[in-house]
């Protein structure tokens, strides 16, 4: 089937920035499916973990990613079977997730998983690269940020829901180291392309961040019908 006609809608940005939630209220509010990106990058991180794998080693990190044996189900998400949607939400997991990343063979392994989640009636998926390399045919592009401090903030209030301790200068830290991370690497850095709506979300409340998606894919939508 081909699945280019599939509406896409990719929402790219920062760490913690806080894109996970917008995107996945506009996939429910739009009855779409929902495609975290970055959980995908931080399930290899921790599977090279489980098997004390070697980091620097990008073929056998490649291999890992290949064969992840992951089943994404009601919010939950499954590595071989068990249960893991909280423990890839630790910072050591993101921290590692980026580390890998940056390697060309781990993106390439991971490509056709993430492109398998265009299905109807639409996607929208947020990541680093989902406009500029995975989706570039995306019906709606955004890149959404926010101030390093509100995104420490933000990272802060989840993880102490979920139970977890931190420290916002310790957070605002990694932060700040993963932005140049993933900003500088040279395959599919992050980056707010051409063609990508900037949202800038610092001072903006979750439903008014959404409410900008959703009124940007409306008019999208109603210029296609015409
Ligand atoms: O939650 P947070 O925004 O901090 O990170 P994430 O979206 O869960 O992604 C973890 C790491 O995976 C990021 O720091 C990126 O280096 C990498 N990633 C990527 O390279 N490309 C993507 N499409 C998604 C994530």
């Amino acid at each position: 089937m081909n699945t280019n006609n599939i509406p896409v809608i990719t929402i790219d940005g920062p760490s913690a920035s806080g894109k996970g939630t917008i995107a996945q209220l506009v996939a429910h509010q739009l009855g779409f499916h929902y495609l975290d990106s970055g959980a995908l990058y931080r399930l290899v991180a921790l599977k090279t973990m489980q098997l004390k794998a070697d980091m620097q080693n990008s073929g056998q990190l490649a291999e890992i990613a290949r064969n992840l044996n992951v089943i994404f189900k009601d919010e939950q998400i499954y590595l071989d079977d068990k249960i893991v949607t909280d423990d890839i939400r630790t910072e050591q997991c993101g921290i590692a997730a980026s580390q890998l990343a940056a390697y060309p063979q781990v993106r390439a392994a991971l490509t056709e998983r993430q492109r398998a989640f265009r299905q109807l009636p639409g996607l929208v998926t947020d990541g680093r690269d989902m406009g500029s390399v995975i989706f570039p045919d995306a019906d709606l592009k955004i890149y959404l940020t926010a101030s390093a401090e509100v995104r420490a903030q933000r990272r802060h209030k989840q993880l102490i829901e979920k139970g977890m301790s931190a420290n916002i200068t310790d957070l605002l830290q990694d932060i700040q180291k993963r932005d140049e991370r993933d900003s500088n690497r040279s395959i599919a850095p992050l980056q707010q392309e051409a063609d990508a709506k900037l949202l800038e979300t610092t001072s903006l409340t979750i439903t008014q961040a959404q409410d900008a998606v959703l009124s940007w894919y409306n008019d999208i939508f109603a210029k296609t019908r015409v």
